[in-house]
C-alpha cells in the first residue's frame, strides 16, 4: 500500500485525535512535531484533506532513498522526478526534521536548465506555498530523513487545505458575533469529526447532531459539511435568528441539502419535544465566562460556570441516545499562581453516565486569557 506523510496544524494532539477517530484503520507513525506517516489506499487518502479540519498538507511518498545520499545525487533524483511530470516544472522543495541536505530550489532549477528545460520555483514559506500549490497545481516536494532507518523519504504533495474556503465560511456568513467568541471553524470541524468517528466505530446509521449553545452556528455548519442533519438552540433570540440565516446561506453557498432546526432554549432546561428522535452527537462550546476575567474574579466565575455546566449536562441526558458522544469545550485559565478549570466536574459527571474517553486536549489561541479544553465523553444512561 502507498505511504503518505501528513502535516498537522498547530494543535497536533487534536489533529491526531481527529485523524485516528476518522480513519481508525490507518495507524500513524510520528516522524516530527507535526509530521506523521501512514499507509492507505490512494482513494481514501485523496478525500482526507477535504474531510479533516486539522490537516494542512498531505504528501505521497514517491521514493525511498538512502539517508546519506550525496547532495548532487538527491538533486538529480528530484530533477528526474520533476521532468517526468512536466516539460516546464513549477515547484518547491522543502525538508523537515534532522539530517537535512544542503540543497536549494535554485540548485534544482540550475540542473533543469542544464537539461535544456525551463523551470520556476516558489517560496517554501509554509502558508504561501500551501496557497500556491493549491491554486496553480504547482508541485511541492518534501524530504524527510529517517536517519534511524537509514532512509530518506521523498514525497510529493497530494492535497493542501483550502485556506480560502475555510476563511469564506468563517468571514462571509451573514451573522457573526465576535464579542461572544466564535469557535474557529477548523476546531469545530475537528470536534464534529472526532465525535462522528467515535460514534461510527460502534454504529452504522446516520447520526443526529445537536449544539445546545449554537451561537452563530459554527458547529452546525461544519457538521453540515459532513452532511449531517442538525439541531441547534441558544438562549439568545438573536443567535437563533442569526444561526438560521447562516444555515440558509450555507445550504445555498455549498449546495448541500441537510435538514436543520434551530430554536430558542435554555440548555439547562431542554425540552425533548423539540426533537423527532434522540441525539447521537452533542458537539458544543458553551458560555465560557467573560473573555478577560480579572484574577480576583476567577474563583467566582468558575463556581458559576460549574453550576451552569452541571445543570446543562443533567438536561442533555433527557435528549441523548445511549452510547451518544459528547464533544464539549470547557474553559481553562492559567494565572501566575494557579490553573482554573472545570476538571473537578469530570468525576461528578461520571456518576451521571458521562464517561471521559480521552485526556482533555487544550486549544489556546495566542494571547487569549481563556483557553479551551476539549473534552470527550460517551453517555450511558444510568438506570
Ligand atoms: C461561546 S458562545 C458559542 C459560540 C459558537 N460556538 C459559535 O462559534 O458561534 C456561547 C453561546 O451560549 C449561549 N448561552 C449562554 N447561556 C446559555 C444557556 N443557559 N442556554 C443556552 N444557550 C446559552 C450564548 O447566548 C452564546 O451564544
Amino acid at each position: 500500500m502507498p505511504k503518505f506523510l501528513i502535516l498537522f496544524g498547530n494543535t497536533t494532539l487534536l489533529s491526531k485525535l481527529e485523524f485516528e477517530a476518522t480513519y481508525p484503520n490507518c495507524s500513524l507513525e510520528q516522524l516530527d512535531e507535526h509530521l506523521f506517516m501512514f499507509e492507505s489506499e490512494a482513494t481514501l487518502a485523496s478525500e482526507m484533506i477535504e474531510v479533516l479540519g486539522g490537516t494542512v498538507k498531505l504528501f505521497e511518498v514517491i521514493k525511498e532513498l538512502d539517508s546519506d545520499i550525496k547532495d548532487t545525487t538527491l538533486v538529480e533524483e528530484i530533477v528526474a522526478l520533476l521532468l517526468s511530470q512536466s516539460e516546464e516544472p513549477y515547484f518547491t522543495f522543502t525538508q523537515i526534521g534532522k539530517g537535512q541536505h544542503s540543497i536549494s530550489n535554485a540548485d534544482i532549477k540550475d540542473l533543469i536548465k542544464e537539461n535544456g528545460k525551463k523551470a520556476r520555483y516558489f517560496s517554501s514559506n509554509p502558508s504561501e506555498s500551501a496557497l500556491l500549490s493549491h491554486k496553480s497545481k504547482a508541485t511541492e516536494l518534501l524530504a524527510f530523513n529517517q536517519i534511524e532507518d537509514g532512509k530518506l523519504l521523498l514525497a510529493q504533495i497530494r492535497g493542501v487545505q483550502d485556506i480560502d474556503d475555510w476563511t469564506n465560511r468563517d468571514r462571509s456568513k451573514p451573522y457573526a458575533d465576535r464579542k461572544k467568541g466564535m469557535l474557529p471553524p477548523k476546531v469545530a470541524r475537528m470536534m464534529v469529526n472526532i465525535a462522528l468517528g467515535l460514534w461510527q466505530q460502534k454504529n452504522t446509521a446516520k447520526p443526529l447532531l445537536y449544539d445546545p449553545f449554537c451561537g452563530t452556528g459554527t458547529v452546525l455548519l461544519e457538521a453540515g459539511m459532513r452532511k449531517l442533519d442538525v439541531y441547534g438552540s441558544d438562549i439568545d433570540q438573536q443567535a437563533v435568528f442569526g444561526t438560521r440565516d447562516n444555515l440558509e446561506w450555507f445550504k445555498k453557498e455549498y449546495e448541500i441539502n441537510i435538514s436543520s432546526k434551530v430554536f430558542y432554549m435554555d440548555a439547562s432546561h431542554i425540552n425533548p419535544e423539540e426533537f423527532t428522535s434522540k441525539i447521537d452527537l452533542l458537539v458544543t462550546e458553551p458560555f465560557l465566562g467573560k473573555q478577560t476575567p480579572k484574577d480576583i474574579e476567577l474563583a467566582n466565575v468558575f463556581k458559576g460556570l460549574e453550576k451552569m455546566y452541571l445543570g446543562s449536562f443533567k438536561s442533555f441526558s433527557n435528549v441523548l441516545n445511549n452510547g451518544a458522544i459528547v464533544a464539549i469545550v470547557f474553559p481553562r485559565v492559567q494565572t501566575d499562581k494557579r490553573i482554573y478549570s472545570l476538571d473537578s466536574l469530570i468525576d461528578k459527571l461520571k456518576a451521571k453516565g458521562y464517561n471521559l474517553l480521552v485526556d482533555p486536549v487544550i486549544y489556546a489561541r495566542e494571547g487569549a486569557r481563556v483557553a479551551r479544553q476539549i473534552c470527550l465523553f460517551s453517555f450511558d444512561r444510568q438506570i
